[in-house]
């Protein structure tokens, strides 16, 4: 079986541990403890092939930013997380985006963006439209996910894996 391992970058409070461990153990983590660095590990069956996904949650915290580089450094496969119920913190995925290539050295890295908290409509910051456009741009996609509902969680670690095999 072949294994992979996955880094779950995003600023500090977005649902990224929320995010991970509604993959993982399928339960909704509501409340909030920092994270430092955890790591997960899942089998999941793409494409009727079985494989193994390592997931290392990071912390957003400003202090533990300076290990993004050796993560980035030791990481195949991203997800950058932003919440959707947060604009600022899609400047945060802009720049790991470019951090990650820089680091790598390419732009065919696998990457997907993970916009958070989509149960939470009433305090919606980012539309479904500016999604598109800059996901567009940046050509990543992009899946609009609830860690409380469960909303559209295997998709993005789905679409990762199946990056992640051809690259
Ligand atoms: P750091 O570890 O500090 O970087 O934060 P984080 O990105 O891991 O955030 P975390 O997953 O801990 O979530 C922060 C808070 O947002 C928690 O109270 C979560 O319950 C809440 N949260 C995360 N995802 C969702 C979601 O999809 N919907 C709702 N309503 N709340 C969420
Ligand atoms: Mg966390």
């Amino acid at each position: 079986m072949r294994q992979f391992n996955v880094v779950v970058l995003g600023a500090g409070g977005v649902g990224k541990s929320a995010l991970t461990v509604r993959f993982v153990r399928d339960v909704f983590v509501e409340h909030y403890d920092p994270t430092i660095e955890e790591q997960y590990h899942r089998p999941i069956t793409v494409d009727n092939e079985l494989s193994s996904l390592e997931v290392l949650d990071t912390a957003g915290a400003e202090q533990f930013t300076s290990l993004n580089e050796v993560y980035i450094k030791s990481g195949r496969g991203f997800v950058l997380v932003f919440s959707l119920t947060q604009e600022v913190s899609l400047k945060e995925v802009e720049s790991l985006r470019k951090q990650i290539f820089r680091i790598k050295g390419t732009e065919n890295v696998p990457i997907v963006v993970a916009g958070t908290k989509s149960d939470l409509v009433s305090e919606r910051e980012v539309s479904t439209a500016t999604i598109e456009s800059l996901t567009s741009r940046w050509g990543i996609p992009c899946y609009e996910t609830s860690s409380k509902r469960g909303w559209h969680i295997n998709e993005v670690f789905e679409d990762l894996l199946r990056q992640m095999r051809v690259r």
